[in-house]
């Protein structure tokens, strides 16, 4: 069990770190020769040096007017209207861009392949269009492809608007969840990366400075909290100005979250607890977890199958004290007119991303 959350722990800790993977990583290259993990097609190679000390040259490139071609450098900043078009070559590519366009089902882009490189076409590309742009080349061994990472490449790209320093939302008040072991990020991000943000508790109204240690900015993120408490609990909004009037972005509720990882932990319970034949009978299956933490909930029982038995799922937000939030989701299995084949083991089986419980409870008749 110990040895079990320590390891969760552990994964947990790396998959919060990207920044510290990366530095790794980095050095690695500028060092040693590089193996790939896994094993798999490992190459040694003689380290060589590289050109302003990232990674390969990015072969993203964005098609400027008169057939010019522009490499794009880690950070782009373009005004909006118009349109954006990039390629990246290779005969296989594949993109990422900011999610709100797939949400969205936006007409406005469009991603095609041709023979010697991929295309994505953004047609009026506005403020809400801020975001990172990626793409990669496509490797196939038969019908297996995956994405090489080594041949991947990112633009994070402004689209500047003087009356939108912000990225707009379509949320008006956002959630934050505020993790014990993990940095919280309120995601106010800017369109302009020179627009100087500041962080804001509406009650009592205060700034919370952002001194590079426990709070810290970034114009793609958004202000980061390293180490989350319940005191960082309330409603906030940023602050930006650049040149002009300051513009405040929408709120953001932040709620402190104290919930370890793990499988759910289940409860199941029938109501009413004693039965008879030709009762009705809900038996309720509930889980508390993480507020963004889907569950799935699958049943067993004597009847499956035989009886007709409906069952109803939902989940909302539970407030536990001052400064806990949790999620319960709850599903709900009822049986009308209890008949003799209907009673024996109840079983529910919940789901999360890290693991399943089952529990049973036995109806009998009294
Ligand atoms: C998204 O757009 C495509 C093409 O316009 C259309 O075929 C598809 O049904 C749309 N999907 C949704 C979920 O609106
Ligand atoms: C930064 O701010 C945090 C809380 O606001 C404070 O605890 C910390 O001491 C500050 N660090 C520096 C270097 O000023
Ligand atoms: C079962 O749940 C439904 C919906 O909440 C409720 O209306 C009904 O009274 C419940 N029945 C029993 C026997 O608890």
């Amino acid at each position: 069990m110990k040895l079990w959350l320590g390891l969760c722990l552990a994964l947990l800790w790396v998959e919060l770190q990207p920044g510290s993977c990366q530095q790794v990583k980095r050095r690695k290259d500028a060092g040693e020769n590089r193996i790939r993990p896994g094993g798999k097609r490992a190459k040694v190679r003689p380290a060589k040096p590289k050109d302003g000390g990232g990674k390969s040259q990015n072969l993203l490139t964005q098609v400027l007017d008169k057939g010019r071609f522009l490499r794009l450098g880690p950070v782009t900043t373009l005004a909006p209207g118009g349109s954006m078009e990039l390629r990246c070559k290779g005969n296989s590519i594949g993109w990422s861009y900011p999610t709100y366009l797939d949400t969205f089902n936006d007409s406005r882009l469009s991603v095609k392949p041709s023979d010697k490189y991929g295309q994505l076409v953004l047609t009026s590309p506005s403020a809400a269009d801020t975001g990172r742009y990626s793409c990669w080349v496509v490797v196939c061994d038969g019908s297996e492809c995956e994405r090489d990472h080594e041949r991947t490449y990112v633009s994070y790209v402004y689209f500047t608007d003087k009356d939108n320093l912000f990225v707009p939302s379509a949320i008006h008040v956002e959630i934050v969840y505020l993790r014990p072991d993990r940095p919280a990020v309120v995601p106010c991000r800017v369109t302009d990366p020179r627009a100087e943000v500041s962080l804001h508790r509406e009650v009592p109204p205060e700034e919370i400075p952002a001194n590079g240690t426990q709070v810290t900015y970034d114009p793609t993120r958004g202000f980061v909290l390293q180490k989350p408490s319940p005191e960082h609990q309330g409603v906030f909004y940023c602050k930006a100005v650049l040149k002009g009037t300051p513009q405040i972005s929408t709120k953001y509720q932040l709620l402190y979250v104290e919930v370890p990882r793990g499988p759910p932990f289940v409860g199941l319970e029938a109501s009413p607890e004693s039965v008879r034949g030709g009762d009705d009978v809900n038996v309720t299956c509930s889980v508390l977890g993480e507020p963004e933490a889907d569950v799935s909930f699958t049943w067993t029982y004597p009847g499956q199958g035989h009886r007709p038995a409906h069952t109803h799922t939902s989940w909302r937000l539970v407030n536990r004290g001052m400064s806990h939030t949790t999620r319960l989701s709850q599903s709900v299995l009822t049986l009308e007119d209890m008949e003799t084949i209907d009673f024996g083991n109840y079983v529910c089986k919940a789901k999360n991303r890290d693991g399943e419980t089952i529990v049973t409870t036995d109806i009998v008749s009294r």
